[in-house]
């Protein structure tokens, strides 16, 4: 049985994070078992620094502030996630632009709240609610240098006719707890 490690990425609430955590770590999937080496956020007031410490998952902090650039924050990161070891990086709300020096180098998954290719980048949430379009969801994609712009592995749509904001962001986010491990295992396996 071989282990597959992977490291998870976020900035703030960590809903995604902690479901990722509770639905793959130390479990098995056919001849693999997936172990979340640690969780990696940008934020130090981050409630998902909670959520993974719960679950024994070890919380490295690298505070963008503390950088002069992208790109000097990108190597810090890349040192990091290179010293864990991890065979995918996961990228769940967290709320930075790569640059080259990241996405040239590791190799991750993010999960964004739109269909892309529609309402890429900040606000899609928002945006897609706004928007005059009858079906909404959710994509689980690669990372590249274009925002939001790599491959596609997974979407999951609903119709959002009729419903308000608040009922729009629930769907979004059980949209993305029901499809990002299964994109994670699908890119593992
Ligand atoms: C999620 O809705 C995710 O799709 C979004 O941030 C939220 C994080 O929630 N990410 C992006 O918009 C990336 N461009 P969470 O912290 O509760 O997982």
């Amino acid at each position: 049985m071989s282990i597959k490690r992977i490291a998870i990425a976020f900035s703030g609430e960590g809903s995604n994070l902690e479901v990722l955590i509770e639905s793959l770590h130390q479990k098995t999937f056919g001849d693999f078992k997936v172990k979340v080496v640690a969780a990696i956020t940008n934020n130090p007031k981050a409630n998902g620094i909670k959520r993974a410490q719960k679950h024994g998952i070890d919380v490295i902090m690298i505070d963008h502030r503390a950088y002069e650039s992208r790109e000097a924050f990108d190597e810090a990161l890349v040192a990091e996630i290179k010293a864990l070891d991890v065979e995918l990086m996961v990228l769940a709300g967290f709320m930075r632009i790569l640059t080259p020096v990241y996405t040239k180098q590791i190799r991750s998954i993010n999960i964004h709240p739109s269909l892309l290719p529609a309402f890429k980048g900040a606000n899609a949430l928002e945006r897609s609610f706004d928007s005059a379009e009858k079906i909404a969801g959710v994509t689980a994609h690669f990372v590249v240098e274009e925002v939001d712009g790599g491959e596609i592995i997974m979407q999951k749509s609903f119709d959002k006719s009729g419903m308000d904001f608040e009922t729009f962001k629930e769907k979004i986010h059980a949209c993305e707890h029901e499809l990002f491990p299964k994109a994670v295992i699908e890119v593992l396996g």
